[in-house]
């Protein structure tokens, strides 16, 4: 099981001490959400950011892009520093040109579904992504309650690509903690995006090894 750790929850005021910390605490990336206030009301922060804190840590940034219209900001976040870009499917009528945008750079796709949104629709994506993200959270803050529901759009998901072979991995983010990261890993998530738990306590160490 990896752990996606997201700077969401850290302390802003201290953005690379928190990208240092969360590296040495054992995290496998660091997960960054990208917030514009259109896709979602909040806003977080840009790929000057990323850049800045990049030189922190050696693990994977993964771009969690909340926002309208990902295929615009695809170069802008890899010349920053990211690693793998994951983009909403609701964000954009152009998702094979934006899949296509981000394999151009020879980055990894995540490829992000709203809670709201059937995981049907993420079928005739799934051999041309290297994962799903599914929300368990609405997004646009950290801090929310699991929606367990979406654990059933996982197993969907999960049982349809074992059955035809596809090697995707999946990803859930949002509301991550003990209890939600065990019911998550039973029903077939590699990836577990965790921020408000993480920081809920002092040991960062301890609190990214319980989650695995
Ligand atoms: C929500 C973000 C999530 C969130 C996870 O829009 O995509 O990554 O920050 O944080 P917690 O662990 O607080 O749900
Ligand atoms: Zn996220």
């Amino acid at each position: 099981m990896k752990i996606s750790s997201s700077l969401l929850a850290c302390d802003f005021a201290n953005f690379g001490q928190e990208v240092q910390r969360l590296t040495n605490a054992g995290a496998d990336f660091l997960h960054f959400d990208i917030m514009d206030g259109c896709f979602v009301s909040n806003i977080t922060f840009g790929p000057g950011v990323v850049s800045a804190v990049r030189r922190f840590s050696n693990l994977p940034f993964e771009i969690h892009l909340m926002t309208t219209e990902p295929i615009r900001l695809v170069e802008r976040f890899i010349s920053a520093g990211g690693d793998v870009i994951i983009f909403h499917l609701e964000a954009t009528s152009n998702v094979a040109s934006t899949i296509r945008e981000i394999k151009n750079f020879k980055k990894k796709v995540g490829l992000a579904v709203c809670p709201k949104t059937s995981v049907s629709e993420v079928l005739p994506f799934l051999e041309t992504v290297d994962m799903v993200t599914i929300m368990t959270v609405e997004p646009g803050a950290g801090g929310q309650s699991f929606i367990k529901s979406q654990i059933l759009e996982l197993q969907e998901l999960v049982r349809y690509a074992s059955s035809m072979k596809i090697p995707v991995l999946f990803e859930v983010d949002g509301g991550i903690n003990p209890e939600t990261a065990k019911i998550s890993k039973n029903s077939g998530a590699d990836i577990l995006v965790a921020g408000t738990f993480l920081f809920s306590k002092n040991d960062l160490k301890s609190s990214i090894s319980e989650l695995k």
